[in-house]
Parts: C-alpha cells; sequence; structure tokens
C-alpha cells in the first residue's frame, strides 16, 4: 500500500506515518520540518519525504512529478493544519492567506493534484475537528477555514464515489500535540495523537466515511455546523 500523509512531522501525522509504517505500506510525508522527517526515516525503512511548505500553493503542481515512480496512490492524508489563538482582525495578512492555504485550500488542490495517481479503491482522508460543531471562540479563523474544509468535504464526497474513491473526514477533539501550544496557549488534557492515527487506521479497513475520535463526539453531528449568528 502507498500512502501520503501530510503534516508528517509531529502529532497526528507522525503517529499516522508509524501506524502505516506498522502495517507495512510504503509512506511518503510532507511537511516543513527536515529533520523531523529525516528522524522517521531512521525509525521506518518504507518512509519518504518531501519538504515543503503547503502554505506555497504554487509549489503543490509540482508533487506529483516528486512522486513519479509510486505507482498506483491507496490512501492520501490531508492531516497539516494549524491554528491561532488570536482575533481574526488583529492577525497579520499573511497569516490570514496562510492558514486558509494550508488549512483549506491545500487539501482540496493537493487532492486534485494527485488525482490522476488514485484509482478504483484509493481513499483520502480529510483531518477536520469536532470543533465544526460547536463554536471556537478563541480560534475563530481556525474554526472557519475546518468547517469551509468540512463543507467541501461533503462535496467532493460525491465527485470521488464516482471515481470510485473514498472520502473519509476524520472529526478529532482535544488531540495532545504541540498544536494548541504553536497557536499560542498552554491547552492540558486531551487524547493521543496515536489514539487518532489507530481510529483512521480503522476507518479506513472498515470502509467507514465520517470518524469522530473519541467516538461519543459523533453525537454532535446532531447539532449540524456551527454557524455564526446573523
Ligand atoms: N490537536 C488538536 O487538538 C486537534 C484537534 C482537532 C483537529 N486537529 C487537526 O489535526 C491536524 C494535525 O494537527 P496536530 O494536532 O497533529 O498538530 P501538530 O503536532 O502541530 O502538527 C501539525 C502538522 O502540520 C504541519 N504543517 C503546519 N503548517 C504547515 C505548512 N505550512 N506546510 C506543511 N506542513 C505544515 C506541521 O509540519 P511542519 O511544522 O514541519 O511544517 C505538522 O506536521 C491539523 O489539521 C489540526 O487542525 C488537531
Amino acid at each position: 500500500m502507498n500512502a501520503v500523509v501530510t503534516g508528517a512531522s509531529s502529532g497526528i501525522g507522525k503517529a499516522l506515518v508509524l501506524e502505516f509504517c506498522r502495517e507495512g505500506a510504503r509512506v511518503i510525508g510532507l511537511s516543513r520540518n527536515e529533520a523531523a522527517l529525516r528522524e522517521l526515516a531512521e525509525r521506518c525503512r518504507n518512509f519518504h519525504f518531501i519538504v515543503t511548505d503547503l502554505s506555497d500553493l504554487g509549489s503543490l503542481s509540482q508533487i506529483r512529478g516528486k512522486l513519479a515512480g509510486l505507482g498506483n496512490l491507496d490512501v492520501l492524508v490531508n492531516n497539516a493544519g494549524f491554528g491561532a489563538y488570536r482575533r481574526t482582525l488583529e492577525m497579520e495578512a499573511d497569516d490570514v492567506i496562510r492558514m486558509t492555504s494550508v488549512n483549506f485550500l491545500a487539501p482540496i488542490l493537493l487532492t486534485r493534484e494527485l488525482l490522476p495517481l488514485m484509482g478504483e479503491g484509493s481513499v483520502v482522508v480529510n483531518v477536520i475537528t469536532a470543533g465544526v460543531h460547536v463554536l471556537l471562540v478563541d480560534l475563530p479563523l481556525y474554526g472557519a477555514t475546518k468547517i469551509a474544509l468540512h463543507y467541501v468535504s461533503e462535496a467532493m464526497r460525491d465527485e470521488l464515489r464516482e471515481r470510485g474513491i473514498r472520502l473519509v473526514s476524520v472529526y478529532p477533539g482535544l488531540v495532545r500535540t504541540a498544536f494548541h501550544l504553536r497557536a499560542g496557549k498552554e491547552v492540558k488534557g486531551g487524547i493521543t495523537p496515536e489514539a487518532v492515527a489507530r481510529s483512521v487506521i480503522k476507518a479506513l479497513r472498515e470502509g467507514k466515511e465520517r470518524v469522530y475520535v473519541p467516538r461519543y463526539l459523533g453525537l454532535l453531528r446532531l447539532m449540524g455546523p456551527h454557524l455564526p449568528k446573523v
């Protein structure tokens, strides 16, 4: 099996890489932190990587070329993402653009770019957040990019199905990774990234399309996505 995982250098992406490796898959990881990717390559013989900044949307068109010789791509995991505990209008313009690019545009454009490598039976996994069902007051722009990803994933699911490709949306609750500190706040508690990775692998095996981790968060679906009051 061939898998591409974005945001492979830490947290959920790294846990997924290690889980895929254990399953005997060949994994290609994408992220900016070369040292972290090298370290993963030392732990997993079948891990290869491409150092790339996914906010540079123009460079996404080169990724397919870099995967030449891979053969069929069985799984693409759009996992890379980041947040900021900042009010939207207080953010630098560049950060607004970068967050929207990495969290929302890159998953669409990378899927589009790698589609020719995927065939009947391939799977696209989009890592969203269970936060799409509640108001992420402290992470407003992040919440908006994830609701947008949730929305477009529902639409892309049908498009991909026509090609025999399954789309799996993943909705984690609070996960103990570098995410929150990088976003500017110390947050305690949460599930492990390994638990999320195991749930994703299970969903791939069982043919599921939506995965909530922990599972009880699936009840949030009854609320629909959160939409700010107008
Ligand atoms: N932690 C949570 O509570 C939580 C909850 C729900 C959903 N999520 C989602 O889970 C996903 C993974 O987050 P995590 O919790 O594992 O956080 P993390 O440990 O901070 O990992 C984020 C990953 O995204 C990559 N990334 C960020 N910006 C990038 C860019 N410009 N170009 C390429 N790669 C970039 C990072 O790699 P480099 O820095 O090396 O580029 C890193 O590998 C995200 O989409 C996040 O929104 C997290």
